[in-house]
Order: C-alpha cells, then structure tokens, then sequence
C-alpha cells in the first residue's frame, strides 16, 4: 500500500475512533476543533508549534474534516505570507518528496490568518467572526466546538490576550464544546511575577482550562520515567538514600544564545532551563509512587518533592558566562547573566536526605545533551579490588540517542579473573528500528486537545519551583554572585567540576559509553 494511502486509511479509522470518545474532563472529543496560534509570526510557532500540528495533522490526529488552524498576530501579513513563512520548516528538506509536498499543501489549506493587537478588541472580535464562521460551516455535531489557544507569545502580553479570549473568543455552543490556552514559559521571573501572572490569568479561566507548557515534559524519555521507576522491581529497592550517591541532571547545548540574546540576558541559564525543564526532571525522577495514573495524583507527588526541597546554599551554586556572550549587540555590557550553572539541590524527606542532586545547564560548551544520570554507593567489601574502575551508574539519555543504559563492572572475558566496566545498553535507534520518536511539542498539543494534563505544570507546582529558586535569583541579580567566565566549546567552569567532585560524585576514568551504530 502507497505511504499516502495508509495515511489516507490511518485518518479515517482514528477520526471514527474519535468519535466515542470522551476526554478526561468528560467531554466530547468531537466536533469542530479550531487551533489558534497567538504569535504566529514568531520563532517558536514557525520552529515548533506548526511543525508539531502538521506532524499531527499527517498522522491523523487532525483530522481535516474537523480542524482549522487560525494564526494571530500583529503583522500585517495575508494568509500566503505565513504559509510560506513556515512551510519550509514543516517537512525536512532530504525528505521532501512530491507526495510529501502534495501533504503539506493540503495541510496548509487549513490555515487561515488573522491580523490584530494583543489588547484591541477589534482584532479579537475579527478572529472571533472567523473561527464562528467556520464553526457555522461544520455541520458535523450540532453546536459543539473545541477552541485550542496556543500563546506562543511573550508572557508580557499573557494578561491582555486572556482577556480579549475571554471577552470575545470563547466556545458559545450550549450542547457541549470546551475553550482550553497553552501558555509557554517563562512564567514570570521570579515568585511574585509567577503569582501576580498566575492570578491574573487564573482569574479569567479554571485551572482546568490553563496548560502551562513544559516541553521537557513531552520527551519520549522523561514519560518512560514513571514506567522505568514503578513497573521494574528491579529499581524499587535501590531507589533510595541507602543505595544512591548523587544524581546529576544535566542539559549541555553547543551552541550560544544566537540571536535570543536579548531574552535570554533577562533570564539568564536558571530561569530558562535549571527552574523549569531540569527541575520537572528532577520531581520525576524524585517523588513518590503516585496513587495512580490521573494527573492528579501525579501532580500531587510532585509537589510533595518539590516542597520538601531544602533552601539553596550559595556554596553549592557554580555560575558561569561564555566569552563572547556580551558581542551581542542587545546583551548589555556589564552583564552577569550566567548562561552555564550547576546548583545543588537537597530534599529533604525519608527516601532522599544526603543525596546531592546536581543540576547542570550551560550553553556554547564543548557538546550537546541532555540526561539523568543515577550514580551509585560503592558495593562494600571489595573483594575484585576493582572500586576504583568506577561505581554503578544508571544513566537515562534523553538527547541525542535516547538510550537507557546501566554501567556494571562484569568479568573481563578470558583465563585471567579480572574485571573492567560495561553496560547494559538500551539504545532506542538500535531496538527500536523504524520507529519515529515524536517531537515533544505534538504529544503535548495532542494532550490539551484530550484534556490530560497529567505533563503540563499545574499553578501550585509552579509556586513551589519559584519559591526554591527566587532567593537565589535574587542574590544574582543583586550581584552578590558572580559569574565565572569560560571559553565556548569547553566543558565550563572547571569550579563546577570540583563542586561535583565536593559533592560525592566519582568520574569513570577509562571507560565511555559510544552511542551503537546500526
Ligand atoms: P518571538 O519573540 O518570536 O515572539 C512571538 C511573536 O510575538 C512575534 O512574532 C510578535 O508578533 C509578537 N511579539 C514579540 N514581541 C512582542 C512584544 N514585546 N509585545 C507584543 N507582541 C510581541 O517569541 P518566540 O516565538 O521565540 O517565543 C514565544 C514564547 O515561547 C515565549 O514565551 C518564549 O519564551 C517561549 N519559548 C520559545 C522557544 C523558542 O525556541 N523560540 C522555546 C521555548 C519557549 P507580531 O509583532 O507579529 O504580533
Ligand atoms: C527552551 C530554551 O526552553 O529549550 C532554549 O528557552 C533551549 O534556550 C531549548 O535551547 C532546548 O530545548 P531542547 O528540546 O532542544 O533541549
């Protein structure tokens, strides 16, 4: 069967699925599903938000019987324009065949325009007419629509574009229907900002209604957490203070901050990466079993983590700035913006007292990638004398080359009884041949438009992630810490090293685990 074919086939038995089902707020996933891209003449929307819906859109999921996207924003722009704004970036130019192409043709005639202000009613009540008249047009179901508003926007305009959703946007239909916002990070800059921002959103809609976006979330091997930690007995018993020595969550990019150098130098590395991906990583890897699967229940663990997060001690906090950051014309002179730390972070409840878990996110280093690395105690009583080839290590790469893999030390095979380090390697590429990983951003679309919130950040997490993080800001913003300055392409400041090394992590020497080819 041709690719198209199958595709064609895919769609109509997922639409006709779609139509029993009922999401987890118990409403009907059916019905005219209007997508609003608020900021469409952005960065993220071209590079990730109509991407991950064209992605969606080719598997099935958007069915074009039931779904118009609309773009927003204030650049005067026809529909064409933004069509061939974004359609190089939906499909991979060395996939691009003609059936392809033929694919994203159809997907863009799905998309209409909209040109308005994030605070003038005119421009709302204009998109308000448009997405009603396609909803009048769908005589699917009667009455019911689903409104999906995705702020790809900065978060100062958040207030001002809730309000005018609220005032002129919603879904009108009274047989059922639902009006859900995405709303991207940064949420706020430090506790008050998050608060003051939560309250005037919150205000305007139910926490139901709100999905504050992580994407880190959406990572194929931050889900697999839950089901590594509470489907394998092997972990159960190990997962501990008893047992674990440290745990590093690291995010390492080798590249600088091109061209968002004016964003970045008002947020600087924690704000953008450490308070929100690595620490959402963090509660996973952390919390408790959860009663069950509902989002709910898993919110609820995080929270518990995160509230039990001791105050961060300055001595346990490296700061760092690549040379060269400051050339950018919008980043100011005098800077201290880090854009490379590693902050120590010690919870403190029964499973986790003692344990270190070092938190690592630095840009321009010397490579790129993301992982959760578990190191474990030495086995006591060393027998093989072979404790200093290197400790246990459970190490979970979430970037490139997802992969799973356990550092053991084995026998080294042959007549001498000596022993050096392997792994246990569970390569995605390798094991799972043909499969394609889907970008975090489609699953997480594809979760607000079912209802499940079970990834996304509920307010109360929020505050708990500000409240550990804000003192610190605080005193970098004060400039009572300092950022250490260290050439791009190299691994940081080599203090972050020795703080690693003060906090009880041991390097293998010797031995490094190469991604397998196929
Ligand atoms: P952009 O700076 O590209 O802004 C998006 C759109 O918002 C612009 O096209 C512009 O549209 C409008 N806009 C820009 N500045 C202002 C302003 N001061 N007041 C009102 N409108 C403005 O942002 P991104 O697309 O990069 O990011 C959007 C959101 O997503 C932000 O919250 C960002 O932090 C977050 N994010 C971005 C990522 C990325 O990779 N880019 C990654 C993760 C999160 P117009 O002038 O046409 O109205
Ligand atoms: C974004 C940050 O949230 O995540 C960027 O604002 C960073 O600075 C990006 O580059 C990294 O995302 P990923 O998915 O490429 O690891």
């Amino acid at each position: 069967m041709a690719s198209g074919e199958w595709h064609m086939e895919k769609r109509s038995s997922i639409r006709n699925e779609s139509f029993d089902r009922v999401d987890s707020e118990g409403s009907l996933e059916c019905g005219c599903l209007s997508i609003i891209v608020l900021g469409a003449s952005g960065d993220l929307a071209k590079k990730k938000t109509f991407p991950a819906l064209y992605n969606l859109y080719h598997q099935g999921f958007l069915p074009p019987s039931e779904v118009r996207i609309f773009g927003y924003a204030r650049s005067k722009m026809t529909d064409d324009d933004l069509k061939d704004r974004i359609r190089g970036y939906l499909v991979p130019s060395k996939n691009a065949t003609p059936e392809l192409l033929e694919d994203v043709s159809t997907f863009l005639r799905l998309i209409k325009y909209v040109s308005g202000s994030y605070d003038a009613e005119e421009g709302f009540q204009l998109l308000d007419e448009e997405i009603t008249k396609y909803e009048r047009e769908q005589n699917t179901h009667e009455g019911v629509s689903r409104r999906l508003f995705y702020l790809a926007l900065p978060p100062s305009v958040y207030p001002s574009v809730c309000r005018m959703i609220r005032l002129h946007c919603m879904n009108k239909s009274k047989t059922g229907g639902w009006t859900r916002i995405v709303v991207e990070k940064p949420f706020g800059r430090d506790l008050q900002s998050a608060e003051q921002l939560s309250s005037q959103i919150g205000e305007l809609f139910d926490e139901s209604q709100i999905y504050r976006i992580d994407h880190y979330l959406g990572k194929e091997l931050v889900q697999n957490l839950l089901v590594m930690r509470f489907a394998n007995r092997f972990f159960v018993p190990l997962w501990n203070r008893d047992n674990i020595d440290n745990v590093q969550i690291v995010f390492r990019e080798d590249f600088g901050t091109e061209g968002r150098g004016g964003y970045f130098d008002q947020y600087g590395i924690i704000r953008d990466i450490i308070q929100n991906h690595l620490l959402q990583v963090l509660c996973l890897v952390a919390m408790e079993k959860p009663v069950s699967l509902k989002p709910e229940h898993i919110r609820d663990e995080k929270v518990k983590v995160l509230q039990a997060v001791d105050q961060i001690n300055d001595e346990e906090v490296v700061l760092g700035q690549y040379e060269g950051y400051k050339d950018d014309p919008t980043v100011p002179n005098n800077s201290n913006t880090p854009t490379f730390a590693t902050v120590i972070l010690r919870i403190n409840n029964e499973r986790w007292e003692g344990v270190p878990f070092i938190l690592k996110a630095g840009k321009a280093l010397n490579s790129r990638k993301a992982e959760i690395r578990i190191q474990f105690k030495e086995v006591p009583g060393d027998i093989f004398r072979c404790k200093k080839q290197g400790r246990n290590e459970f190490v979970m790469r979430l970037q490139p080359s997802e992969a799973l893999y356990m550092k053991l030390t084995v026998k080294q095979p042959g007549l001498e009884m000596s022993t050096v380090q392997s792994e246990l390697d569970l390569s995605y590429r390798q094991r799972y041949q043909g499969v394609v990983i889907p970008e975090a951003y489609e699953r997480l679309i594809l979760d607000t438009v079912r209802g499940d919130q079970q990834h996304f950040v509920r307010r109360d997490e929020l505050k708990a992630a500000w409240e550990i993080f804000t003192p610190l800001l605080h005193r970098i913003d004060d400039g009572h810490l300092k950022s250490i300055p260290y050439k791009p392409g190299t691994r940081g400041p080599a203090e972050a090293d020795t703080l690693l090394e003060k906090a009880g992590y041991v390097q293998t020497h010797g031995y490094i685990w190469v991604p397998p080819t196929l």
